[in-house]
């Protein structure tokens, strides 16, 4: 049998998380290749996730400077992305997400005339400024990709708005799913001394286009609960992105009920989630996976590509607004009908099987082709 040589594409935290299951199910594929490439968009938070999920890249790119600038990332990506491509002549590369590493691998990829998966295809706000730059991230590999692997039914019809012919879209869930029930049986130690008495508050935020004033009032609104809320704990793993770092510790650090620590490695971040009473977020990754933990999350984004939890009430879009953000958290500290309205567990973003259905498209297009 021909082996099809099968390139998976990772960078950053999120996409070594969401590529995870897709690698481990595609090395049981007897007619597939698999190697994997770290452009190392990210650095230590990549490597901790790949560890957890026994991956060893082939292929370390290693490209990550300290406070990297997107237009510099792109070109060392791009360039250091082509001679990897011709040494390695993949039949398909696939990438996850929306991040500059995915935008460079389908653009690389084209000039190359090599085939492109797209896993969770079809995310869309319509404003090219928001996320940024992930929205024209997503829209230039969903011209680009020849395999549109789209999370939901609404991911979908995003994709045939945007031109995707629909026999190219194949709807499989988010594989974000997939990888949370590999990981939340397993009770990993947060390493961070949390009270068990005390309702806990769990934050994330890295978003670009909050850097600067709405990154600021994000961080007064949190300063501000945390100081009108003594018997609440707040526990922030933060981004090492110095844009949010510097805020972070500047507005945060002397609050004594308010937690500050490095990012946590993914299992022990699934164990914080667990245990917080409600999220703050404008992460796309816990968006998706705490609706399916029961916890409420608001959102701090004016805008979301991932709208089926909001529909479904578990979620709300609070923005970068100091008064909202204050608002609207300390409605679902005090009061409980509000609470119980968005703490139910819902899994609209997938049921665990996406990876098998990614994999499934792959080895029919492989095996129809190799026969
Ligand atoms: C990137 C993605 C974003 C994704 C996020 C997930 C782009 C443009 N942005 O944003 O879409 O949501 O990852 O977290 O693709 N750093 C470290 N160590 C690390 C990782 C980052 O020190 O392990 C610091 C470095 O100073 C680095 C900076 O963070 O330069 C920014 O990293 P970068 O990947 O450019 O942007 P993120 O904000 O992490
Ligand atoms: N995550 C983690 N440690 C943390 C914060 C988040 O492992 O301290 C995980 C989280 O469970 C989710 C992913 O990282 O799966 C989200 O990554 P991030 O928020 O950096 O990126 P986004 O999803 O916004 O692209």
């Amino acid at each position: 049998m021909i082996k099809r040589n099968i390139l998976c594409v990772i960078g950053t935290r999120p996409e070594a998380i969401k590529m995870a299951p897709v690698i481990l199910a595609l090395r049981r594929e007897i007619w597939a290749n698999v190697r994997v490439l770290a452009t190392a968009q990210h650095r230590h938070m990549l490597d901790q996730v790949n560890e957890f999920f026994g991956i060893t890249p082939e292929i370390d790119l290693n490209i990550m400077r300290p406070n990297q600038a997107l237009t510099a990332l792109t070109a060392r990506l791009l360039l250091g992305l082509d001679d990897v491509l011709l040494a390695e002549k993949p039949d398909a590369v696939l990438v996850q997400g929306d991040t500059t590493t995915v935008m460079t691998v389908a653009l690389a990829c084209f000039y190359q005339r090599i085939p492109i998966g797209h896993v969770e295809a079809g995310l869309r706000t319509w404003d090219i400024q928001n996320p940024f730059p992930e929205e024209a991230n997503r829209v230039i590999t969903g011209k680009l990709a020849k395999w549109h692997w789209a999370p939901t039914e609404g991911s979908r019809k995003n994709l045939l708005k945007d031109g995707v012919p629909n026999e190219n879209i194949i709807v499989t869930g988010n594989t974000v799913i997939d990888a949370l029930l590999m990981t939340a049986s397993r009770d990993l130690a947060l390493g961070v001394e949390l009270d068990p008495a005390k309702r806990l508050v769990l934050v994330t935020s890295h978003r670009r286009e909050n850097f600067g004033v709405p990154f600021r009032n994000i961080c007064r609104a949190l300063q501000t609960l945390a100081i009108n809320n003594p018997e609440v704990q707040f526990l922030y793993p933060v981004h090492p992105n110095p844009n949010v770092k510097d805020v972070a510790y500047e507005f945060l650090a002397d609050v004594p009920n308010f937690i500050l620590c490095e990012p946590l490695d993914y299992a022990p971040f699934i164990s914080a989630m667990k245990c917080a009473y409600i999220i703050l977020t404008d992460s796309g990754g816990v968006q998706e996976e705490a609706p399916a933990l029961g916890k409420p999350v608001l959102v701090l984004r004016e805008e979301t590509e991932r709208p089926e939890a909001v529909e479904e009430g578990v979620v709300k879009l609070v923005g970068s607004n100091y008064e909202r953000i204050v608002q609207e958290a300390q409605k679902l500290l005090d009061n409980e009908d509000a609470y119980r309205a968005m703490a139910h567990g819902v899994s609209p973003y997938g049921d665990g099987k996406a990876a098998g259905r990614i994999v499934e498209t792959l080895r029919e297009h492989f095996l129809h082709s190799v026969f």
